[in-house]
C-alpha cells in the first residue's frame, strides 16, 4: 500500500482530447504522477447524461479517451485508470451524498446552467442530466483524494463536492463544523476536502478565436491532429489584422497560443515586440510558427499512441481497464465501507470481483 497523497480526475468520453484539455488538466495529472498516487476516471456513466442514445460513440470514445491518456505520457504502472461504469461503489455512494446536496444549490451551479444552455438541452433535459453534479461528488470522494486537477470550467463542481464531505463528516463523523479544511481527517472525518488545482493555462480559446475550445464548438485542435490539420485550423484564427507593418494586439487570440505553446520565453518576448511594433511580422508567419511548436508537443504523443491503434490496441485497452479496475474497485470499497459505517449502515464487509 502506498502512502503518498492521493489525486482523482478524469473526462467524459464523448469524444477526442483536445489541447483545451492538455493545457488545462492532463499536463497536471503527467507531471504530478510520481508524487501522488493518482486515479484517472473515465466517466462513461456520465456520458450517458446527454447522449443515452449514443452507446456506441461512448464505448468508442472510452477506448479512445484511455489512448490519448497512454499518449499523453500518463504511466499505467504508476497510475490507476477507473472505468466509472465498473465501480459500484460511486453509484451507491452517489445515492447518500445526493441527501446531503440541496437541489437547488445543484440547479444554480454555473457550469451547469452553461451546459444547459450550449448543449442546447433546453427543458427537455433528463433528471440524469443534473444527478451528474452529484455524481461527481462522489467519483471525487469515493478515493478520498487531496487534489483534483480539471480546467478551470470544472472548478464549479469541485466547490459543491467540498461541501458535501465537510457535511458528511459533521453529520456522521462529528467533526466540529469551525475546524479547518485541512484538518477533518486527523478530526476524524471519513473524507479529506479536496482541493481543486487549474493547470497553466485555466481557459484555452478555440480556433475560431472566440469561444473556450471545446469539440461540440468545432474549434479545437485535437491531440491526435496531424500537421497539416494543426496548421488548416491555425490558419483559419482570425485577427483582424492585415498587413506586416500593423502593430498588433499582443492580447488577441493568436498571442494566447504563441504563450501557451511557444516554450522559449525569450522567443515569446521577441514576438511580442514585434508584433506590438508592427515590425515586419505577418500573422501567417506566427501561425506557422505556433502550429510547428504544437507539432513538437504532439509528435512524442503520436509515438506513443501507435501500438495501441486499431482492434489490437483495444485489446489491450480492454486488458488494461479490466486490471486497473479491479484495483480501483479495492479502493472505492473501502472508502464506501467507512462511509457506510460512519452511517450506521455497517452491515459486513463485502468483496467486488471480476469474473
Ligand atoms: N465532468 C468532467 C468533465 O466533463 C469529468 C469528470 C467526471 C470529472 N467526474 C469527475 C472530473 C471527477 C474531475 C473529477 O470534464
Amino acid at each position: 500500500m502506498t502512502t503518498k497523497p492521493r489525486i482523482l480526475t478524469g473526462d467524459t468520453p464523448t469524444g477526442r482530447l483536445h489541447l483545451g484539455h492538455w493545457v488545462g488538466s492532463l499536463e497536471n495529472r503527467v507531471a504530478l504522477q510520481n508524487d501522488y498516487d493518482c486515479f484517472f476516471l473515465i466517466a462513461n456513466m456520465h456520458a450517458f447524461t446527454t447522449r443515452a442514445d449514443k452507446p456506441d460513440e461512448i464505448r468508442e470514445s472510452t477506448l479512445e479517451i484511455v489512448k490519448d491518456w497512454l499518449a499523453c505520457g500518463i504511466d499505467p504502472d504508476r497510475s490507476t485508470f477507473v472505468l466509472q461504469t465498473e465501480i459500484p461503489a460511486i453509484a451507491e455512494l452517489s445515492w447518500y451524498l445526493a441527501m446531503l446536496l440541496p437541489f437547488n444549490r445543484v440547479m444554480r451551479n454555473p457550469t451547469l446552467k452553461h451546459e444547459l444552455e450550449t448543449k442546447n438541452l433546453g427543458d427537455n433535459y433528463s433528471f440524469g442530466f443534473p444527478m451528474y453534479t452529484v455524481g461527481q461528488c462522489a467519483d471525487i470522494l469515493i478515493f478520498r483524494p487531496e487534489l483534483v486537477p480539471v480546467g478551470e470550467d470544472q472548478l464549479a463542481h469541485i466547490e459543491p463536492c467540498r461541501e458535501v464531505a465537510r457535511r458528511f463528516n459533521q453529520l456522521y463523523c462529528g467533526v466540529d463544523p469551525q475546524i479547518n479544511d485541512a484538518d477533518y481527517v486527523q478530526a476524524g472525518g471519513v473524507f479529506p476536502i479536496p482541493a481543486g488545482k487549474v493547470g497553466r493555462v485555466a481557459r484555452l480559446i478555440g480556433t475560431d478565436g472566440k469561444n473556450k475550445m471545446s469539440k461540440s464548438l468545432n474549434n479545437a485542435i485535437f491531440l491526435t491532429d496531424s500537421f497539416k490539420q494543426i496548421k488548416k485550423k491555425m490558419g483559419g484564427l482570425y485577427t483582424g489584422r492585415t498587413a506586416m507593418d500593423e502593430p498588433g494586439d499582443i492580447n488577441n487570440a493568436l498571442f494566447d497560443y504563441v504563450r501557451a505553446f511557444i516554450r522559449d520565453p525569450e522567443r515569446v518576448a521577441e514576438l511580442e515586440r514585434k508584433y506590438a511594433a508592427g515590425d515586419n511580422i505577418g500573422d501567417g508567419h506566427i501561425k506557422v510558427e505556433v502550429a510547428e511548436a504544437i507539432d513538437q508537443l504532439l509528435e512524442p504523443m503520436r509515438k506513443r499512441r501507435a501500438p495501441y491503434e486499431g482492434k489490437d490496441g483495444d485489446e489491450k485497452i480492454l486488458n488494461l481497464l479490466r486490471h486497473h479496475t479491479q484495483q480501483a474497485n479495492d479502493a472505492a470499497e473501502e472508502t464506501l465501507y467507512l462511509a457506510k459505517k460512519a452511517m450506521k449502515l455497517d452491515f459486513g464487509p463485502r468483496k467486488i470481483v471480476l469474473e
